[in-house]
């Protein structure tokens, strides 16, 4: 053969190669078939549909999740929004937690809208019959967030998957907070879990990716033509990278956690801070919901300050050393940011009392962590005072 088809051919994979305790990524659009009838048939034939790594990775998920099927999609807020279109069509009503990921709540708001889908926002504090009274005819989802972005109220998911489920209304939850592990949704009777894993799943703040997890064979086709008709896809090298961390969630989970707790406690002796918004905490707002549901916390937490102007805010954050500004949280690094900006857009902004920030405690040692908030907190005084 001439040259130039040789180089084109030569040098085929092998068909079985040796297993390592990942799955292999395999990068591949065109998925070759061995036999012309299978072209047309039930096995893979696109690399679209995810090849070895992602439905590794969705297995894995599966067991997490304690779900029977689960979808990838390239993040969170696509499997957010991915599960809501799957499931909605024009003329259905959808209640939506004001505690909710402000970007999904822009979904709901503009997107889902211009569908036809109309939109009704509840406070995150309200019962599960308050919320059950919202509901009308038409009324098909009711989209949880516990605890809250920013606020950290923790909600009674188990009442209100039951109450929804008897009268026929569908519940999704974004469950990114509890990393899939401290808290399982779909024991509780909720329909759809969705994380983002782009947070604590893979833990090094380099991925982006989400998953919708479900036990009922009608929302898994849903979320399955879902992906399909939107064309959704991940690749195989992030999906390995997802599925590696999940290896090390639990461990890491247990340091975010355990750290978390020491900050929060320290910040509550401090003269500067007004509240801690922990769900561990005793006093902290859903405390006893979080005590009865939760097997524990991660490392991202509310704290409140006393009123200072704004300049000692970004006097604050500039002046930390180990504390990173910037948005998302789950990886290996501490964060910390303002969160006021955020809650303009809130339907029923929760009465602080002083500015809130955001922390996100990484695996640093906490003593460190501590000195840097500690400097901080001194920062925030003197230019108070200024
Ligand atoms: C609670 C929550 N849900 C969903 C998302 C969206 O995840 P992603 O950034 O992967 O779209 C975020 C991101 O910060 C989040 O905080």
């Amino acid at each position: 053969m001439d040259p130039v088809t040789r180089l084109i051919h030569a040098g085929e994979p092998p068909a079985n190669p040796v297993r390592t305790v990942g799955p292999a990524i395999q990068r591949g659009s065109t998925v070759l078939l061995a036999d012309s009838r299978d072209l047309y048939g039930d096995e893979i034939n696109y690399g679209r549909t995810g090849l070895s790594a992602q439905s590794t990775l969705k297995s894995a998920l599966e067991d997490l999740e304690g779900a029977t099927a689960v979808e990838l999609y390239p993040s969170g807020l696509a499997a957010l929004t991915g599960a809501m279109l799957a499931v909605l069509k024009a003329g259905d009503h959808v209640l939506l937690t004001d505690g909710a990921y402000k970007p999904t709540r822009a979904f709901c708001q503009t997107a889902l809208e211009r569908f036809g889908v109309c939109l009704q926002i509840y406070s995150p504090d309200l019962s599960a019959e308050g919320i059950i009274a919202l509901a009308r005819p038409e009324t098909r989802l009711i989209v949880l967030e516990s605890p809250s972005s920013l606020t950290f109220e923790v909600q009674d998911v188990a009442a209100i998957a039951a109450a929804a489920r008897a009268r026929g209304i569908l519940t999704l939850i974004d469950n990114t907070w509890a990393a899939g592990l401290l808290f399982k949704p779909l024991d509780q009777g909720v329909d759809i879990s969705v994380q983002a894993l782009t947070k604590y799943a893979c833990g090094h703040s380099d991925v982006f990716m989400g998953s919708a997890a479900t036990t009922s064979p009608a929302v898994a086709d849903q979320l399955g033509a879902g992906v399909r008709e939107l064309g959704w896809a991940v690749s195989g090298a992030e999906a390995y990278d997802i599925l590696r961390g999940l290896r090390t969630l639990a461990v890491r989970l247990a340091r975010h956690d355990s750290s978390a707790r020491i900050l929060a406690h320290w910040l509550t002796q401090q003269p500067q801070v007004l509240k801690v918004l922990h769900p561990a905490l005793p006093d902290a707002p859903g405390h006893a919901l979080w005590a009865r549901d939760y097997s524990g916390a991660c490392g991202l937490f509310g704290l409140v300050l006393r009123p200072a102007p704004e300049a000692a805010e970004h006097a604050l954050l500039n002046s930390l050393k180990l504390f990173g500004l910037g948005f998302s949280w789950g990886g290996f690094e501490s964060l910390a940011l303002r969160s006021d900006p955020q809650l303009l857009v809130r339907s029923f902004p929760p009465r602080l009392g002083g500015p809130l920030f955001r922390l996100h405690v990484g695996l640093e040692d906490p003593a460190d962590l501590i000195a840097d908030l500690q400097g901080a907190l001194a920062i925030y005084d003197q230019t108070a005072a200024a």
